[in-house]
């Protein structure tokens, strides 16, 4: 009698342990390494190590996660990512081990998503996602609702009181500051003061800067007086009052109208990624 390779001759009991040629790294054809240097080719990305170090690291953090030594395979892991931070395995493995071990779902997720930006076809990032996509989308739903009655509870304050108006004073200051400091205004949080409120030069500090700060403070303004009576809805024309504003110093060519080259977020430089349909 023929047994099919899978069942154990002995007792006839299936084999529940995979290949092991399965449970090795598996290396995507259609993910070489070229491939997604070519797309990620910023010196963020820089790969410091070969491929093959990385995972050989990877391949040891596996092993002392089997063996329960969690601050080791962390270290190798990292290791592995700066060695070559955008390779498949390397993210889906630390991955895994951030989801398991460290309780990072978030992370863990954020590292398929890439994974699978990199590598679309990545059928074990594809069953990972499939598993923490929907718990980043409890947890993001408790967070806005966590959002919602905070702002339930700052609607409730009495404005009207002299502290509550020098903190509306100062939150209007900080709110300019870091809005514009997160697009690389490099206006100090005093420099910023003194621009709104003496509409006098900051030494040293480029036009454009200048002009951010009073553009963003206009449109402030423009918000405060058209949407103060809170019944009606905003609009499209609204968005792009607010736009018109705000760019309308620095770039008047281009304020309140939209864009109509495509851009991108914070590492995503290819167009590859769109291909892939895979959006954060
Ligand atoms: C915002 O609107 C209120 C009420 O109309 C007004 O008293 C206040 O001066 C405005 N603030 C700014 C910065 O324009």
């Amino acid at each position: 009698m023929i047994c099919p390779r899978k069942f154990n001759p002995l007792t006839g009991i299936q084999n529940f342990l995979p290949e092991s040629n399965e449970i090795e790294l598996i290396s995507d054809e259609s993910c070489s390494t070229d491939e997604f240097s070519k797309v990620f080719s910023t010196p963020k990305y820089k790969i410091h190590g070969s491929e093959k170090e990385a995972l050989t690291a990877v391949q040891m953090a596996l092993k002392m996660k089997d063996s329960m030594k969690f601050e080791k395979a962390k270290k190798l892991f990292e290791h592995a990512l700066v060695l070559q931070p955008l390779h498949p395995e390397v993210l889906n493995h630390y991955a895994e081990f951030l989801e398991e071990n460290g309780n990072d779902v978030i992370t863990a997720d954020h590292f398929y998503v890439k994974t699978l930006i990199i590598c679309p076809n990545h059928s074990r990032a594809l069953v990972n996602r499939r598993r923490t996509m929907p718990l980043v989308e409890i947890m993001d739903k408790q967070e806005l609702d966590r959002i919602d009655r905070k702002r339930a509870d700052l609607m409730n304050l009495n404005l009207n009181r002299s502290s509550m108006k020098r903190i509306k004073k100062e939150v209007y200051f900080l709110h300019i500051h870091h809005t514009l400091a997160i697009e690389g205004n490099t206006m100090s949080l005093a420099q910023t003061r003194t621009v709104v409120e003496t509409k006098t030069v900051v030494p040293g500090k480029s036009i454009t800067e200048h002009n951010e700060i009073l553009g963003l403070e206009s449109a402030l303004r423009y918000m405060n007086k058209t949407f103060s009576n809170h019944s009606e809805t905003l609009t499209v024309l609204d968005i792009l009052e607010i736009h018109k504003r705000v760019l309308g110093h620095v770039d008047p060519l281009s304020a309140g109208m939209f864009r109509s080259s495509q851009v991108f977020v914070g590492d995503l430089y290819s167009t590859s990624s769109f291909r892939s349909g895979i959006s954060y």
